[in-house]
């Protein structure tokens, strides 16, 4: 018997080596059961496509704060060999009867909090029918057993955490306004105690009917009736036809190249891809290991300032505005920003034409996923702010967005994350608000990074320190740790981590004309896997800032090879599933 698995065990491992797969599995989430649901599908058969499925389902359950089956997101989807690469679009899309004053009181002027809290923030969903949509079309295990880890966790509960209690605390009048998500998500209308266990019997009864039913387990019938009278009767403006006419829509990732590396990310109505590749663009004409500290970080920023005015300015969701897309990413459009940028000078953003003048958090949540054949998952999903709308249609248990806050309601006037817009992110029935989501796989001669993280407008300057430390030899572990400082144009400023930028720093930068906004709280809930093609290595990391977890593990877990272990290669054999042979346990990185 030892010897048939040795011959099987080295007829996979020279298989491995010729094909170039990873032969490791790894899955990085913001939550450990989140993540383990993905290792779990992963081992009985799945690709990364359906694993991409059970850890966006269950950490919709598990992380009520950041992402929901009530929210949507981009999913960025590769196969193998870098074969081919899509983005599903599961932006959440504004109500068909939406307007675009529907924020502003009589006199024109913003009604605060009206696009943050309650049914009215809400646009109509989009993670139902993207998860639908990518276990059809790109699982291979039936969308019931994806779905299961997610049904079983809303079930049996998960325990209340420190993050948890600090966004509900955020959030407590917002929640305390919907009876059907204080239930839920309060104990006695408070902030519940660490510990406390948040069971979802109706959450786990839309995801069993989405499970039985597909789309329309979620877009029609009981869970869609009792969706559109809650959001009515609450004030919310929902229609039976909103959910009819939703669509997931499959897009071009677009693609750039820094120093070497080949970037492939999100397209608009996600500005993330377009302002991540100008400013990488911007970047690769100076060597930045060469130049001091001081220095590197005003090239940083003044790249930053230059691709947050244009998200200001041009983009949109490009179903309703032109977006000049191409132009945007384009090598040359890059070189003549830089022409502007002056080293011994801060730019004043009221220098830079185009908009007149006017913070992110941890909620949203992003997922990294690779599985043994080197199918890659980079996905980022968000309700937006914490807890969403902090609205629950009774009987549903499903906690609605409030993306309708990612549209410019009025132009100037800045959106939760002091982000501004113009005409080309205005309000429309049927758009999809503008998002700062980077979902991004990059490619190096050594191999693969897959990054993503949540945290508003400062998500694409996070992917950016990511991707600039990939380029410089950095691990995972590194990687997600990277202290963060960020501009994005208005406010005029450069805001940063504790510790992100030491004394001569703020002092080079201040000397160079920049204003400096410290921020007293570390952000963002980076997860990243990168296999190493060159060494044969697997790794994955989630970042320290957050609660969540990395593990790389072979398919096969390694108590099972002292036991059944030759049935199970060879039933993985037989489904096509390439294992590495490897016996190393299941790490957990950086926790
Ligand atoms: O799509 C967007 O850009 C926002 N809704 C993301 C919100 C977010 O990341 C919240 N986390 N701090």
């Amino acid at each position: 018997m030892w010897r048939w698995l040795f011959l099987i065990t080295l007829c996979i491992a020279t298989r491995l080596w010729a094909a170039e797969v990873p032969g490791q599995i790894a899955v990085a989430s913001a939550h450990p059961l989140a993540t383990q649901a993905g290792i779990e599908i992963l081992r009985a058969g799945g690709n990364a496509f359906d694993a991409a499925v059970a850890v966006s389902a269950t950490i919709a359950v598990v992380e009520p704060a950041g992402s929901g089956m009530g929210g949507g997101g981009f999913w960025l989807l590769r196969h193998a060999g870098n074969t081919g690469a899509v983005v599903i679009d599961g932006r959440e899309r504004a109500p068909l009867a939406a307007t675009e004053d529907m924020y502003l009181d009589e006199l024109g002027e913003a009604m605060p909090r009206a696009s943050l809290d309650g049914p009215l923030s809400a646009a109509i969903p989009g993670q139902p029918a993207a998860l639908v949509h990518i276990a059809e079309r790109y699982g291979r295990l039936p969308l019931g057993q994806s779905l299961a880890p997610a049904i079983r966790a809303a079930r049996e509960g998960f325990a209340v955490g420190p993050r948890y209690r600090r966004l509900a605390g955020m959030r407590v009048q917002a929640l305390r306004a919907s009876p059907a998500a204080a239930e839920i998500f309060l104990v006695d209308g408070d902030v519940p105690p660490l510990g406390h266990i948040v069971r979802q019997p109706d959450l786990a009864a839309t995801l069993g009917a989405i499970a039985k039913q597909g789309r329309a387990g979620f877009y029609a019938g009981v869970v869609a009736q009792r969706m559109v009278e809650g959001v009515r009767a609450a004030g919310g403006i929902w229609t039976q036809g909103d959910l009819n006419e939703y669509t997931v829509v499959e897009r071009e990732p677009i693609v750039g190249e820094y120093r070497g590396l080949r970037v492939t990310t999100v397209p608009p109505p996600s500005s993330g891809g377009v302002a991540l590749l100008t400013m990488l663009n911007i970047l690769a004409g100076y060597d930045l290991q060469s130049v001091g500290l001081t220095e590197r970080r005003h090239l940083i920023v003044e790249a930053m300032r230059r691709a947050y005015r244009d998200r200001a300015l041009y983009l949109g969701d490009p179903d309703f505005v032109g977006v000049p897309v191409q132009r945007l990413i384009h090598p040359f459009y890059a070189d003549g920003l830089r022409a502007g940028i002056r080293t011994d000078r801060a730019t004043p953003s009221s220098m830079l034409p185009g908009i007149e003048a006017p913070a992110g958090g941890s909620d949203t949540t992003h997922l990294s996923i690779l599985d043994a054949e080197g199918n890659a998952v980079s996905a980022t999903l968000s309700i937006n702010y914490p807890f969403g709308s902090a609205f629950v249609p009774p009987g549903t248990g499903v906690l609605l967005n409030d993306e309708m806050d990612d549209f410019s309601i009025k132009p100037g006037v800045p959106n939760a994350y002091g982000l501004v817009g113009k005409q080309a992110n205005a309000i429309a029935p049927g758009k999809r608000p503008l998002s700062s989501m980077t979902p991004t796989i990059v490619d190096s001669d050594k191999g693969v990074a897959i990054v993503g993280t949540p945290g508003g407008s400062r998500i694409i300057t996070m992917v950016l320190h990511a991707v600039l430390g990939y380029a410089e030899g950095k691990d995972a572990a590194r990687m997600v740790a990277l202290p963060r400082y960020h501009h994005q144009f208005l406010p005029d400023a450069i805001q940063f981590e504790p510790n992100a930028l030491n004394k001569d720093e703020q002092l080079g930068l201040g000397e160079l004309g920049h204003d400096l906004k410290p921020i007293n709280r570390a952000y963002g809930d980076m997860h990243v896997v990168v296999w190493d093609k060159r060494a044969h290595h697997v790794e994955a990391a989630s970042d320290p800032r957050g609660e969540g977890e990395a593990m790389v593990s072979d398919v096969v877990p390694q108590k099972s090879v002292q036991g059944k272990v030759v049935n199970e290669l060879v039933e993985l054999v037989g489904r096509k599933v390439v294992t590495s042979g490897r016996l190393s346990a299941v790490s957990r990185f950086e926790r």
